[in-house]
């Protein structure tokens, strides 16, 4: 498929690929596991046995390739295969710097397993350049990890800034780009080194598959790194749920750019709300954050947003409970609207706050989802 169309084109023909032999226009699944060797004991086909090797599965690591401006990808089973991978991929003994407020499954791998890998990690505020370049060991720090925006909170992280000083003391930068995706944000255009997707959430869009995925902008010595431990830990995807992903790939642009939209309109609508304290979103204006994301987020601010309850922690998990049109549960990015109270899932020593709200907006009617909050709020 030519280059220069827009990434919403690539994703919609899944980068033009039909299938030779019948001209199907969405390509088989390739289920196979082996591969016939030629004659002389070569396999110049490039497939050699299914674990490293599979059509289906090199098929959608293409299209994200392409849409993350990058040039390899690799897919995994989850989003913490993926993020795991990326550090574990690294030289060691690795100095990482990583933010407070993260996804909070990765965050306790980092501080509880991460270190017998001889991976030591420090946590900073990573919507502070001054923070991040501070906690830098120049030589020995391998990695600047930020997550934008960021789990619960959707703080903000500068992309270029932060590969700016990551670069100058050595270190890569890693991105977990899963809330912006590439409809909003493109990482490695603005400086990072590899880029990290729970593709469970956005990219898929359905809530019918686990699968992560890292991007990189080149075939380097850490690509390499990456690619073999896949292979050797056997942390892959299967071709049944790459070829889910392509399909939910083809709307990418079309459910993101909805659900920026929707988002968008919750944050406003229950901005300065008598029973809401605050609405954290980085599309507000004025609120931290907010023009970094702008210059760095291209047509929209993602699809999650948090509120928090005036009332309290118990008035926040019971106006979940009230809810019928926002559906009471984790994960997010899917076309159905989800809200959950993010402390219960996150439990001891979280800094999420116990009175808030997280919510993923679907591709439902905003007008349902606001009216069906507002009942909600209103019971409290
Ligand atoms: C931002 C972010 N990164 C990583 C993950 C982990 O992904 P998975 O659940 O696919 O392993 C999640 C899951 O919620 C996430 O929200």
């Amino acid at each position: 498929m030519e280059k220069h169309l827009q990434p919403g084109t690539i994703a919609a023909q899944a980068l033009g690929d039909v299938d030779e032999a019948t001209g199907a226009v969405v390509p088989p699944i390739h289920v196979a596991s082996t591969f016939i060797r030629d004659p002389d004991n070569q396999y110049r086909k490039g497939f050699a046995y299914g674990r490293p090797d599979n059509a289906t599965v090199r098929h959608a690591e293409r299209v994200l390739a392409a849409l993350e401006c990058g040039s390899e990808a690799l897919l995994t089973g989850s989003g913490m295969s993926a993020a795991t991978m990326a550090f574990l991929a690294l030289e060691r003994p690795a100095h990482i710097v990583v933010p407070r407020v993260m996804y909070w499954g990765l965050k306790l791998w980092l501080a509880e397993d991460a270190p017998a890998h001889g991976i030591e990690a420090t946590f900073v505020d990573a919507s502070s350049t001054s923070e991040i370049e501070a906690a830098i060991r120049p030589g020995r720090t391998r990695m600047v990890w930020i997550e934008t925006p960021a789990n619960p909170l959707w703080s903000v992280s500068d992309i270029a800034e932060t590969a700016r000083i990551a670069h100058a003391a050595g270190a890569r930068l890693g991105v977990d780009s899963t809330i912006a995706t590439p409809v909003l944000t493109r990482p490695l255009t603005l400086g990072a080194d590899v880029v990290m997707h729970s593709a469970t959430k956005y990219l898929n869009g359905h809530s019918d598959l686990l699968a992560g995925a890292l991007v990189f902008p080149g075939k380097d010595a850490y690509f390499e790194r990456a690619a073999r431990l896949r292979s050797r830990l056997g942390m892959i995807l299967g071709p049944f749920e790459a070829a889910l992903l392509l399909r939910g790939m083809r709307t990418l642009h079309l459910r993101v750019r909805h659900q920026c939209g929707a988002a968008m309109a919750i944050a406003r609508h229950f901005d300065g709300h008598p029973r809401v304290a605050e609405v954290l979103y980085p599309g507000l204006p004025g609120r931290a954050g907010h023009n970094v994301a702008a210059r760095q987020m291209d047509g929209g601010f993602g699809g999650m947003l948090s509120i928090r309850v005036k009332a309290g922690e118990q008035a926040a998990i019971a106006a979940a409970a009230r809810v019928k049109v926002w559906k009471r549960a984790t994960s997010l990015g899917g076309v159905e609207s989800l809200i959950e109270h993010r402390a219960s899932v996150e439990g001891a020593g979280s800094p999420c706050p116990t009175d808030l709200l997280r919510l993923s907006t679907g591709i439902e009617d905003p007008a349902d989802l606001i009216a069906d909050l507002e009942q909600a709020l209103a019971g409290n």
